[in-house]
Order: structure tokens, then C-alpha cells, then sequence
């Protein structure tokens, strides 16, 4: 791996903001292969250098999995000629290797796990793991009546496609709007589009808010990342919600 700024390497090893671990290595909590080093922009080697926080060695993983607070405006892809990528998001130096679990669309925002543990990803999107996703929606025109019962019982999509049960619950009912939570068991082409506008309601704004059993940190702004913690990485592996 490139040589890195000893500031951003600790940002990225969720340490701190970057602010708050240049406060940490100027004030001598911080060694690189065992000496005391003061200065944020000093460069080390992620893969060579031995970097420790008050004692403790912050390893990069072998793997590495990473929490995206996706933006609208960017597209799920590696690389793309025309559009902004969800992986440029992430500097140069830390991208080797990197792909996006699953896809969200382009006006789409929230959770995103982005990793370079292949294994992981199948396991989280393979149809028989039934891994929950959890959406938050803004959703214009009047919903059925019976929307959340259909979407219980295994909706019928409007070009025959049955759904597995799902859960619609109503957050919050404004004149033109309905704020309505959204959870499948399963990961279809548009799927929750396809569902609100199987029940009457067009979504207007779509966020995923979890995935299996985690969360996204509410705290990481739109377009930001940071790496999971070892108790996110084990809760990322849990089916997450149960329906039925
Ligand atoms: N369902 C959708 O319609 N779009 C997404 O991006 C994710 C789920």
C-alpha cells in the first residue's frame, strides 16, 4: 500500500476525526514502530509501519469493510466515465481492491458497505440468507388503505413479480407526503419503488438506514465513510429483522 499522511491513516482506523487525531499524535499518544511521533503529516507505510494509539497497535484489518453514508447523485459502480462513482469517494490510496455489497440507485442514499472481502458480499446478498434491509422513504400520493397488509402478505409487483412478505410502517403523514419505513428480506431491481408504486404512492426520496442486523451511524455525513468496528462487522453478519 502507498505511503499515507499518519493523520489520515488513524482517520480511517476510526481513531478520531482527523482533527481530533492530530490532537492525539501532537500530544505524544501516538508511535510508529515503537518511537513517539508528534507530527500529523508524518508518512507511513499502512502495511509496514506498526502504528499505536496509548499503547494499543491499530492494525488495518486484512480485510477491510467500510461504512458509506451514500449521497444522492452518485452511482454504485467501480468506475463509470460519465457519472460520479460511490469509490471515488474514497482517496486513491485506499481504493485498491474496494467494491460496493449490492447496489443502491443513483438518487438513492443511506448505508452502504463497501469492502474487499468477497466472500462477505455474497454472503449478504445471496437470495437464500434473506439478509433484511431496512429503507426510510418519502413517498407522494395516497397509499392504499390495505398497503401494509398486501406488503405482509407477499406483494404482487405490476408486471406479475411476487415479492417475499415485507413490512410498511407509517412514520409520519404530512398534506402531500407520507414518510413511511420499508423492510424486505430480499434485494430486487427497484424494489421499493416498485412497491410503493404497486400500493398507489410514488417514492420521492429513498434511504437504506440498515442492513442485517446494522445501522446506519447517524452521526456520518452524507458522502463520508469510516471503518467498521469489530462489534458493527459481527452485527453486519446477523439477518437483522425478522417479518413474520
Ligand atoms: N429499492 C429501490 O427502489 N431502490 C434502491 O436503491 C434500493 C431499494
Amino acid at each position: 500500500m502507498p505511503r499515507m499522511r499518519l493523520d489520515k491513516l488513524l482517520a480511517h482506523l476510526s481513531c478520531g476525526s482527523r482533527k481530533e487525531v492530530q490532537a492525539m499524535i501532537r500530544s505524544g499518544r501516538v508511535q510508529v514502530d515503537g518511537a513517539v511521533q508528534t507530527d500529523p503529516a508524518a508518512k507511513v507505510d499502512p502495511d509496514e509501519s506498526q502504528v499505536a494509539l496509548d499503547g494499543a497497535v491499530q492494525g488495518y484489518r486484512a480485510q477491510r469493510y467500510y461504512m458509506l453514508n451514500k449521497p444522492a447523485g452518485v452511482i454504485t459502480a467501480n468506475r463509470d466515465d460519465r457519472h460520479e462513482t460511490v469509490l471515488g469517494l474514497f482517496p486513491a490510496e485506499l481504493r485498491r481492491g474496494l467494491f460496493a455489497v449490492g447496489r443502491l440507485d443513483k438518487d438513492t442514499e443511506g448505508l452502504l458497505i463497501v469492502t474487499d472481502d468477497g466472500a462477505l458480499s455474497h454472503a449478504l446478498m445471496s437470495p437464500a440468507r434473506h439478509v433484511s434491509k431496512v429503507y426510510e422513504a418519502a413517498v407522494e400520493g395516497a397509499l392504499a388503505p390495505d398497503a401494509a397488509e398486501r406488503f405482509a402478505a407477499g406483494l404482487g409487483l405490476k408486471d406479475g413479480t411476487v415479492c417475499r412478505p415485507a413490512r410498511l410502517e407509517v412514520l409520519a403523514q404530512q398534506a402531500e407526503r407520507t414518510q413511511v419505513r420499508v423492510t424486505l428480506r430480499e434485494g430486487k431491481y427497484h424494489q421499493v419503488k416498485r412497491m410503493i408504486a404497486a400500493v398507489g404512492g410514488t417514492v420521492v426520496q429513498l434511504r437504506r438506514v440498515q442492513l442485517g442486523g446494522l445501522t446506519l451511524d447517524p452521526a456520518l455525513p452524507a458522502g463520508a465513510f469510516r471503518e467498521l468496528t469489530e462489534a458493527e462487522l459481527a452485527l453486519l453478519q446477523q439477518p437483522g429483522v425478522q417479518l413474520g
